[in-house]
């Protein structure tokens, strides 16, 4: 056909494009044209696939875990013949996975040099700073000798004399391979494989980030200079390098590759501290993660960075049924600096400091030292220029307008003391301050004050040098409010566990100054690897041979020490397993409980009341050698509400979630079993626990229960427990559109071509080239959207818009539901264009005639059923009228129903383009702003206090 040419098409765009389509997305989602995994059910070398027209053949991969290929076709037509090749069990797009990144797109600070005097304050600073991560190593002496840890990331400086100084056998970095190179960009033309995977990427480098270097630290550093190690010092690492210097991006099939690199070479344990957020496991990576712990291989996954976002966002693969998906909790010791405040040299006040970025104020001189006792109105007055200004932090102005105030009286660096005697909390509202700040708590801030009344003139010089601080007590062993919380879409339990990741103290490569200060799950999941590797490096050779992954993962569940309420006044109730898992992993624990039992399976879902399985089995297993008697404990924790239902036809997600705090608002467990249970050595005994969801909640809540059943020794030494959960309501009755109009635009909606949105009453009228926009907003995870055509006249469905389920551009299968603010792999709400092509319900695509129709939005309810109307979750839209020919300026041949259209090769080059120009409104970042705000603290919900909030300077997935 004439109709789409390439040139046809660009040139009509063109002027298009600068009309509507503003600005490029800042999501990176786009897949590999035409590129696709293929699995076979034979060897690659068997196979007569490649006999068709492919491209180029990226990878072949040929091992236990998959039989298949990454491939590139010319164009779609030869990918669609190619792809019905008998030999294909499965099929996967090759798609964009962006580095680890944090909660924003402003990440770029978080990984700056880090070059703060690492001589510390005093010796022991970096032993405190580390301390969450080596117990194990130092109280039992285990160090995972003969453990093999494989990591998939952006290489290692192993130059580094606390990663060994050197690569290859003997050496701590012992394994691994650079897959991409340094110029790697995420495109296959860019690869330059070698089997170095050294980080040694330019210090001023966009993705130099040393993300590799820091995990590997985390696990394995062995650190005499500065007395610290990682957790497993021991053990042998290897590097799969996937990342390169300049580009965010790398693509699932180096992914899959390095993935079975470290497979064939033998680790035992793979960390893998990247991800895509969203709640679903049916991606290729999240497949492969569970191939790998079938195949014995312990697979230990970052549970993703947006926990500030609400539940069901869990990463995949951290979603994947076999792995561990590793949450953060905040590290019981915070890096700070020194200021000296001095009037003579002799009589020096250490002051310890914080910043919001964890980086020493840089500023080579002493200054003058003074203090404002009114900062909420303009101070200008001389002798505060050039100086260091101390100002209270208190509630009578918003601290943002005093440091204003500071900056206009030409204040060189504020010093803001705040009200509590705890460590300070730098303020993160104030990261756009026109002024260096520094923060102390009151007690410093009071000596300084009295030190300036006591001597006069006074000075002040920030120094580098660092000290560990002790945690406030609301932060210290709780969760981090950025780990993002489970469940699943299916209502699996997520993550299994917490480990420390929030203020960590690791290396970094040699061109960053060689330690920093990271944090975010990825810093989390490096110590459960560790915890792995003490594990095993702890168990006699056959003890080894019998523990799978599995028994590995229910032993640090097990022995996991649940985190604190995250609200003060309910300090009797745990925190929600779908924020924490099991707890924080101990090893230390782990290893000596198990000696004794342990309690399988490793947690529990009663699922939600519709599909509620009330009574389940535990497995007490006693693993010694002697009698056990044990009892059984109910530990509940918070009820968590994920959704706002008190407008209950919109209920919206609440981000972040809140906590009930009704005195009913806990789930009852029995035990079939009440008196003490004896479990002789060798031998296991069953129980049945039976769940009674709280009552609290009526059914519409949707409110997810949850907590802790103990088995707790008869003498109390040691105490096993198991989490579970469950959901009050139907998961599958939550509703998936947003049929709200908070936000810029109204969803569901049709968006003209002008960037307006088709008003109810209006009908719309459009061109295949001048489209309309479908936009939808998810409330709710959905496996399929549906975009049904309606012809006006008859009000017959005659197909749905077609969509590619290998292009991400504009799948529609497996989508998350959308965030209130754009993350690394979320959006606010999705688009979808159409023009005019359908998908019969028999047949062929083809184009619509000319006329017009209504499109029916409809989202599948997680577990329902394609074929039963009542799954669906739908909204049929304004009418549309589209001209067929209204973009051809001669007369064309009217188009026919009957003649089928090949797939223009050109819709490719057009994803190309920036498509996202409702995501690109200029208000689109104020939605955030326009939605109901998550419900208030009041009588029975509260929302995470504030003292686990405003977490957002470097964090790291
Ligand atoms: C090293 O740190 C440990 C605590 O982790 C401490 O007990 C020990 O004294 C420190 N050694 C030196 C030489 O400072
Ligand atoms: C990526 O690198 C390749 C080869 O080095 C180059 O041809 C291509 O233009 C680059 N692409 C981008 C988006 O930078
Ligand atoms: C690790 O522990 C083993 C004993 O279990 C010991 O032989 C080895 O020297 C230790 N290695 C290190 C580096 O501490
Ligand atoms: C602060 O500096 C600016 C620019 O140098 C100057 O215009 C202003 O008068 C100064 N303000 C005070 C209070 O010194």
């Amino acid at each position: 056909m004439l109709y789409y040419t390439n040139t046809y098409l660009l040139l009509l765009l063109s002027p298009l494009l600068t009309l509507v389509w503003a600005a490029k997305s800042t999501i990176p989602t786009g897949v590999v044209n035409n590129g696709y995994i293929v699995e076979f059910d034979r060897s690659p070398s068997e196979s007569t696939f490649f006999q068709h027209d492919i491209r180029k053949v990226r990878y072949t991969y040929n091992s236990k875990l998959l039989n298949g290929a990454s491939v590139e076709f010319g164009d779609s037509v030869s990918a669609k013949a190619a792809l019905a090749h008998p030999d294909i069990i499965n099929v996967w797009p090759v798609s964009h996975h962006s580095r680890p990144s944090g909660l924003s797109d402003d990440t770029a600070q978080e990984f700056t040099n880090q070059a703060f005097n690492i001589q510390p304050f005093s010796p022991e600073q970096v032993p405190l700073l580390t301390k969450s991560y080596n117990e194990a190593y130092r109280e039992l002496g285990v160090n995972g000798t003969n453990v093999r840890i494989g990591i998939i990331d952006s290489g290692v400086d192993y130059r580094h004399p606390a990663l060994g100084g050197c690569f290859g056998s003997g050496c701590k970095i012992e394994f691994g391979y650079d897959l991409v190179g340094d110029d790697y960009n995420g495109t296959h033309e860019s690869v330059k494989e070698d089997n170095d995977p050294l980080d040694n990427c330019p210090p001023t480098a966009a993705g130099a980030t040393g993300h590799g270097t820091f995990v590997s630290g985390l696990i394995g550093a062995t650190d005499t200079r500065l007395n610290w190690t990682g957790t497993a010092p021991a053990a042998s690492l290897g590097m799969w390098r996937v990342f390169g210097c300049n580009s965010q991006l790398a693509t699932t099939d180096v992914f899959l590759k390095a993935m079975e690199m470290a497979y064939e070479a033998d680790m035992d344990i793979l960390n893998l501290s990247f991800g895509k957020d969203g709640g679903w496991h049916e991606d290729v990576i999240a497949v492969l993660a569970d191939r790998l712990v079938s195949q014995g291989v312990h697979v230990v996954v970052a549970s993703g960075n947006i926990g500030t976002s609400g539940i069901m966002l869990t990463a995949s693969p951290a979603t994947a049924n076999g792995v561990i998906a590793v949450g953060a909790s905040m590290n019981t010791q915070l890096p700070g600096f020194i200021l000296n405040v001095f009037n003579n040299k002799e009589d020096v006040l250490n002051i310890p400091y914080r910043t919001i970025v964890n980086q020493p104020i840089s500023f080579n001189q002493s200054l003058s030292l003074k203090s404002i006792k009114d900062s909420c109105s303009e101070f200008n007055e001389d002798k505060y220029k050039n100086t260091i200004t101390l100002i209270q932090d208190n509630n009578e102005c918003d601290l943002m307008t005093k440091l204003q105030h500071a900056k206009n009286a030409n204040v060189t660096i504020a010093l803001v003391y705040t009200n509590s005697n705890e460590t300070a909390e730098p303020d993160a509202s104030t990261s756009n301050a026109q002024l260096p700040v520094g923060f102390i708590n009151s007690v410093a801030g009071e000596s300084i004050l009295n030190y300036i009344e006591k001597k006069g003139a006074t000075q002040g010089q920030f120094t580098r040098s660092l000290v560990a601080l002790v945690s406030p007590k609301s932060e210290a062993n709780r969760l981090a409010s950025f780990s993002s919380l489970g469940p699943t879409n299916e209502l699996a339990l997520k993550p299994e566990l917490t480990a420390t990741g929030g203020d960590m103290f690791s290396t970094l490569p040699l061109y960053k100054g060689g330690y920093g200060i990271l944090s975010g799950t990825s810093m989390a999941a490096p110590l459960v690897t560790g915890s792995i590797a003490l594990f095993l490096s702890a168990l006699n050779e056959n003890q080894r041979k019998e523990v799978d992954p599995e028994t590995v993962k229910t032993a640090l569940m097990n022995f996991a020490r649940p985190l604190g309420s995250p609200l003060s006044n309910l300090r009797q109730y745990g925190d929600s397993p779908i924020r924490q898992g099991a707890g924080l992993v101990s090893v230390a624990r782990a290893i000596q409980g198990y000696k004794q039992f342990h309690v399988s399976p490793s947690k529990l879902s009663f699922n939600d009341t519709e599909h509620f399985e009330e009574t389940q089995t535990i497995t007490i297993n006693n693993n010694g050698d002697k009698d056990l008697t044990f009892n059984l404990v109910h530990g509940p924790a918070l009820s968590v509400h994920g959704y706002d239902t008190k407008n209950a036809s919109n209920p919206t997600p609440i981000e972040p979630v809140s906590f009930s705090t009704k005195d009913n608002s806990i789930a009852s467990i029995s035990f079939e079993k009440q008196q003490q249970i004896q479990v002789a050595p060798g031998k296991s005994v069953e129980i049945q626990v039976t769940c009674k969801p709280p009552t609290a909640f009526d059914t519409d809540s949707h409110a997810i229960y949850g907590g802790y059943i103990a088995i707790e020794t008869a003498d109390k030494s040691l105490a096993a427990s198991i989490p579970y959960i469950g959901m009050v309501g139907n998961m599958a009755q939550l509703p998936i559109l947003d049929r709200s109009s908070a936000g810029v635009y109204p969803f569901p909606s049709i968006g003209n071509y002008d960037g307006t949105i088709l008003k109810e009453n209006e009908t719309g009228k459009f061109t295949p080239l001048l489209q309309p926009t479908v936009l939808v907003r998810l409330l709710t995870g959905t496996p399929l959207l549906d975009l049904q055509v309606v012809q006006e006249k008859g009000k017959k469905v005659i197909g749905s818009i077609p969509f590619n389920e290998l292009d991400q551009n504009q799948n529609r299968a497996w989508l998350p539901r959308n965030t209130r603010t754009i993350t690394s792999s979320s959006s606010i709400f999705h688009e979808y264009k159409w023009d005019g092509q359908i998908q019969p319900i028999k047949g062929d695509e083809r184009y619509v005639k000319t006329g017009t129709y209504r499109i029916r939005v409809r989202a599948l309810h997680v577990f329902g059923d394609r074929e039963n109307d009542q799954d669906w979750d739908e909204w049929v839209s304004p009418p549309l009228y589209m001209d067929m020919d209204g973009d051809s300026n001669k007369k064309k041949e009217g188009l026919d129903d009957d003649i089928p259209l090949p797939i223009p090769t050109t819709t490719t080059a057009a994803a190309q383009e920036p498509s996202n120009s409702f995501n690109n409104h200029p208000d689109a970042t104020h939605f955030s702003e326009a939605t109901p705000s998550p419900l208030k603290n009041g009588e029975e919900d509260s929302a995470v206090e504030s003292g686990n909030q405003g977490f957002t300077a470097s964090v790291g997935l």
